[in-house]
């Protein structure tokens, strides 16, 4: 159940809000509106001038704790299947690759490969945490299928 509700609201943060305030960053040009790494100026006060790029980068902190936190507790679950281990291995690498080329996306000054990387692990984040959640989904499912098959059978 853990894991169903933790892969579920990862994928929701992930997806909601991180990929689509990515997205907005870049469409409306204000990738460099927080210079510094990896405080934004005024610190972690959020100012007008930088706010859209300081819910990225502090939703990306957020975000990275949980994926790192729904491999744990992937790895460390005995119903797991091998698939579902690999996919959160993926995302907890992807999500750590991802932080650090934020950095560098902001040192480098936006260039075209490092923001286009960028963009291509977050799909490759975004792929692994689906498939986490919906082999999470299937655990549940078998568990409680299983469950009333016991149950039927100590009643007949
Ligand atoms: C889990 C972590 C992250 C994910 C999934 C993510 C995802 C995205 C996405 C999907 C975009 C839009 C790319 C495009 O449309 O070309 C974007 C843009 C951007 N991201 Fe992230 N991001 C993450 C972390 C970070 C971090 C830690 C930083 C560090 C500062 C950062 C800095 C940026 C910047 C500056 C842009 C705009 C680039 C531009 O202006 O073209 N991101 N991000």
């Amino acid at each position: 159940m853990l894991l169903k509700i933790l892969s579920f609201s990862t994928l929701s943060i992930l997806f909601f809000t991180l990929i689509f305030i990515g997205g907005y960053v870049s469409a409306s040009g204000v990738g460099l509106s927080c210079p510094d790494w990896p405080l934004c100026p005024a610190g972690l006060i959020p100012l007008a001038d930088f706010i859209i790029e300081y819910f990225h980068r502090t939703i990306a902190a957020i975000t990275g704790l949980m994926i790192i936190l729904t491999m744990v507790f992937t790895l460390k679950s005995k119903q797991a299947p091998k698939g579902m281990k690999i996919a959160s291995i993926i995302a907890g690498s992807a999500v750590m690759v991802q932080i650090t080329l934020g950095a560098f996306v902001i040192l480098e000054r936006l260039h075209a490969l490092l923001v286009t990387l960028h963009l291509g692990i977050g799909i490759i984040l975004f792929s692994m945490i689906v498939m986490v959640t919906l082999y999470a989904w299937r655990i549940q499912d078998n568990k409680e299928k299983s469950f009333s098959k016991l149950e039927k059978s100590t009643v007949s």
